[in-house]
């Protein structure tokens, strides 16, 4: 069955790369959770996918509220969350009562780990193959879970009190080696990087996805060197012993 729908915020490709290997062929539409999302009624029979990345230990306020546009009836829902390794805190409980609030069931959630967004040393090429794996043989359990007469619903960790949402200390900078070809803008999940003047950002609405440095074809965007040095010293101190993944089911 390719009915599944997922919805997925996934600026530099962790989340989509865990999406695509959970839900295989059973993957029917996309909702791109980086571009604003109609409101609609999700039918009973229709399993939704809802994968995430974790900023400071919770999910991105945009992505929340972009999945808040989609309305269950009673019918399943997967909350998966990705980190960098680090920790995901309060992510995945944030995510699963999100789903139930708009009236999803949540009869699985798992997390995945990835390549650390911010520092791409921390977690190197994950996922990798044995997440991958991982991910095939979650999206089989959540399947045989699905065909049950009455798939019950799941734990997870989390404190109700969340964690505040994080502040970010810096935006990218923009180097001289920029062309101006407006990619960044056009892609930017949050409108931080206008059309017009491509060079500049938005700190207020800039949430360091790091979606504009990933993708410039010139590598104009880059972290401000002394946060880069600074983060790359603080997770290499408490994120370089590899996790695995978590599954609950
Ligand atoms: C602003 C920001 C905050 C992050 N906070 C955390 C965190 O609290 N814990 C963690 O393990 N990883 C953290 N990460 C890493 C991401 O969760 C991880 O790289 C994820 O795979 C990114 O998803 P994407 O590749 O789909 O964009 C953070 C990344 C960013 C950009
Ligand atoms: S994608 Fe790179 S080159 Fe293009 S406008 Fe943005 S920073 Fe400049
Ligand atoms: S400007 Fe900020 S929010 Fe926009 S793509 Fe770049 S890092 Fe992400």
């Amino acid at each position: 069955m390719n009915n599944w729908i997922s919805a997925v915020f996934s600026p530099t490709g962790g989340c989509s790369a865990i999406a695509t290997a959970i839900a295989g062929a059973r993957m029917g539409k996309r909702i791109d959770l980086c571009a604003p999302v109609e409101p609609q009624e999700v039918p009973t029979w229709v399993p939704v996918l809802a994968v995430v990345p974790v900023y400071g230990g919770r999910v991105p306020a945009v992505a929340i509220q972009r999945l808040r546009a989609l309305k269950g009836q009673g019918g399943p829902a997967i909350a998966v969350v990705v980190y960098g390794n680090r920790a995901y805190e309060d992510a995945l409980l944030e995510l699963k009562t999100t789903l139930t609030e708009s009236g999803f069931a949540v009869i699985a959630a798992a997390a995945f780990i990835a390549e650390h967004s911010i520092i791409r040393s921390i977690a190197p090429g994950r996922p990798d193959a044995d997440d991958l794996a991982k991910c095939v043989e979650f999206g089989a359990a959540v399947e045989a879970k699905l065909a049950q007469d009455a798939p019950g619903t799941v734990e997870v960790p989390g404190n109700a009190e969340y964690r505040p949402l994080p502040q970010m200390p810096a935006t990218p900078l923009v180097t001289d080696a920029c062309g101006g070809c407006g990619m960044c803008a056009r892609k930017c999940p949050v409108g931080a990087i206008p059309l017009s003047d491509p060079r500049s950002t938005d700190a207020a609405r800039c949430i360091l996805c790091m979606r504009c440095v990933a993708i410039c074809p010139r590598k104009a965007r880059i972290l401000p060197p002394p946060m880069e040095q600074a983060f790359t010293a603080k997770l290499t101190a408490i994120a370089s012993e590899p996790k695995q993944p978590e599954l609950f089911i």
